[in-house]
């Protein structure tokens, strides 16, 4: 309902403001009145603490509002008794519309000060006395399909307040009947929101500085509740802070949280506990939820992975990952980026104006996470000793799924996604996330890594859906070729990005992992072919790269040259690299999604 004016009006509504005989209900009562409603005027008039009883307070404001051409009456009983509350509204206007749990008292004491009476006193005021009120209305409401119900919580409930252990309990306990309010009374337009005021008033006499009293008039607040109480205004379970003219929604969050036990069949421990103290009270993914069931809900999904097991839910494992430009030119100059080439300035130097990380720098927090043997692929393989001198990295896909950041915190997540028994070894399969601070999806990965004998344990040789497959290599001469030279140092070079598997620089690791030299992390070779690809058809624009997958076929010792083979069909570019000085493929079955075709060649 508004006004030809387009002010927004109550006509023919009738108001409860309880405790409207001074301070923030007072401008409700007013403003309520002067924007049609009829208004019933509750106070008690006793002392701030509760003491004693008047009719003036609520006299006073009944005549302020006569005077004024509004409606009103007055009604002097207590919040505690809520029937006769409200009626005196339907006695004096046949229905109510809009109830508004205002009153209150305060009897500040430190918690062992707090006498029994002091507690009962004000909970009773303030949580009882707001539920008879609304218990009495809610019948009128629900059969009018019509109600707005409005219940005042306090910052002292929801952040506690020294001396208020009785009025904190109070406030927070108005928090949740508001909850529960809400919820049924939504089938019949019966709305319930709760107001968090801070206003200048005979309760904050003396307790707020001078300054900030002054500024915080309860006629700035009143606008708040009017509206939460309009017939246009559709909140429901609301919480709404206000003060001094400013207005705000407080939710609660709920963090990620971990699982306590590896399985279903597992105690859950207090070293388990403490060991996984900090997911549980990591809020970095912080979410708010709707409705209980969505509470529940999340607690049916874990049990559901813990039933899985395995691979299916207690093992995700995560981890968190730090980048900025630092890491980002490292990696760059680990994978042959250089300065000799005027379009590799933006993947090398900061303060280039299209300073960017080359993509598949983001292959790090997925590979660094299900890499780290004690984690995931060990778990996967409970009866093998997985080390670095068993393991090889046999596939990688990696898609970006937003725009990538130069800097932040990462949370990976992973698991494992398959395990195929190959004979000669197992192939464990695992899928990882990274997320940024916000909770935003930006990378997936999958890595398939062969561990050296650990297969013949009778599980099967194919892959499962969801496992990236390959796709060769078109059969004709490529489209382009693009070739690089690597450095001996590269490797040592490369290691700095995080990959430290010894293979990779100790000749006596080498020749433990069966080769006759230190090879070249495959990611590196990786790191070359996508930079081939993005300064073929790309223009070194990063922004224009989606995915990669390869399959490593073979090794590469640093100071070899590899030659990239690329083939495009559409907005896919095929590719295979080759060591130069051998002609032996390295990568296999491989291919670049780029955002789109490029133009021409
Ligand atoms: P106030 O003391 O000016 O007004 C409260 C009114 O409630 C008084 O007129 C009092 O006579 C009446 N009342 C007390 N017990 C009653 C009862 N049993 N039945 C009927 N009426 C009764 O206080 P103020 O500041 O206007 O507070 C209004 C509400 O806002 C209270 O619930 C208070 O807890 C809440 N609040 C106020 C804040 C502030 O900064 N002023 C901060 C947070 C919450």
């Amino acid at each position: 309902m508004s006004s030809s004016d387009g002010k927004l009006r109550y006509d023919g509504r009738v108001a409860v403001v309880t405790g409207a005989g001074a301070g923030l209900g007072r401008e409700y009562a007013l403003l309520f009145a002067e924007r049609g409603a009829k208004v019933v005027v509750n106070d008690l008039g006793g002392t701030h603490s509760g003491e004693g009883a008047s009719q003036r307070a609520a006299d006073i404001v009944v005549e302020e509002i006569r005077a004024a051409g509004g409606e009103a009456v007055a009604d002097y009983n207590s919040v505690i008794d809520g029937a006769k509350v409200i009626e005196t509204a339907v006695k004096a206007f046949g229905r109510v519309d809009i109830l508004v749990n205002n009153a209150g008292i305060l009897r500040d004491r430190s918690l062992v000060k707090t006498s029994e009476q002091d507690w009962n006193l004000v909970n009773d005021v303030h949580l009882k006395g707001s539920f008879k009120c609304t218990q009495a209305a809610f019948p009128y409401m629900k059969k009018q399909n019509y109600g707005r119900i409005i219940m005042t919580s306090s910052n002292s409930g929801i952040y506690g307040n020294f001396g208020q252990a009785n009025y904190s309990a109070a406030k927070m306990g108005l928090v949740g009947l508001a909850n529960t309010v809400a919820i049924e009374g939504a089938r019949n337009n019966v709305l319930c929101n709760v107001i968090v005021p801070t206003a200048a008033s005979r309760m904050t006499d003396g307790i707020l500085p001078d300054f900030l009293f002054n500024e915080l008039k309860p006629k700035l607040i009143a606008p708040v509740v009017a509206y939460l109480c309009h017939e246009s205004c559709e909140d429901n379970g609301s919480y709404i802070e206000s003060a001094a003219g400013w207005a705000t929604k407080v939710h609660t969050v709920r963090g990620k949280g971990s699982v306590l036990r590896p399985s279903l069949d597992d105690p859950v421990t207090v070293e388990y506990v403490r060991d996984v103290w900090s997911k549980v009270t990591d809020m970095s993914q912080a979410k708010h939820l709707n409705a209980i069931a969505e509470a529940s809900g999340t607690l049916l999904e874990v049990l559901e992975k813990l039933k899985e097991g395995g691979a299916g839910g207690a093992d995700v494992v995560e981890d968190t990952f730090e980048f900025n430009s630092r890491e980002l030119i490292t990696y760059a100059l680990g994978i042959g980026a250089s300065v000799k080439n005027d379009k590799d300035m933006r993947f090398l130097y900061e303060n280039d104006s299209d300073f960017s990380p080359i993509p598949s720098f983001f292959v790090l927090p997925g590979l660094l996470l299900a890499m780290s043997t004690d984690k995931l692929i060990s778990k996967a393989l409970p009866n093998t000793q997985v080390d670095f001198s068993n393991i090889l990295h046999g596939e990688q896909y990696l898609e970006i799924v937003d725009e990538l950041p130069t800097s932040g915190t990462l949370l990976t997540s992973g698991k494992v996604f398959d395990v195929m028994d190959k004979g000669s070894g197992a192939v464990v399969v695992t899928n990882t996330e990274s997320f940024d601070e916000s909770g935003r999806l930006l990378v997936r990965n999958q890595s398939s890594t062969f561990v050296v004998g650990a297969g013949k344990f009778g599980g099967k040789k194919e892959p499962i859906a969801g496992v990236v497959p390959l796709q060769p290599a078109p059969n004709r001469q490529p489209d382009a070729s693009v070739q690089y030279a690597t450095s001996e140092d590269q490797a040592a070079l490369y290691r700095l990005s995080g990959d430290r598997n010894p293979l990779h620089i100790d000749p006596q690791m080498a020749l433990l992992a069966g080769f006759k030299q230190p090879i070249l992390h495959g990611l590196c070779t990786l790191g070359y072919s996508v930079r081939a690809v993005l300064s073929q058809y790309a223009g070194n624009d990063a922004a224009l790269f989606k995915a990669v997958k390869v399959r490593f076929s073979g090794p590469v010792i640093p100071g070899q040259s590899l030659r990239i083979d690329m083939w495009k069909q559409g907005s896919r570019i095929n590719f295979r690299t080759v060591v130069v000085e051998t002609g032996k493929e390295v990568i296999s079955g491989a291919y670049v999604d780029l955002k789109s075709a490029p133009a021409k060649l």
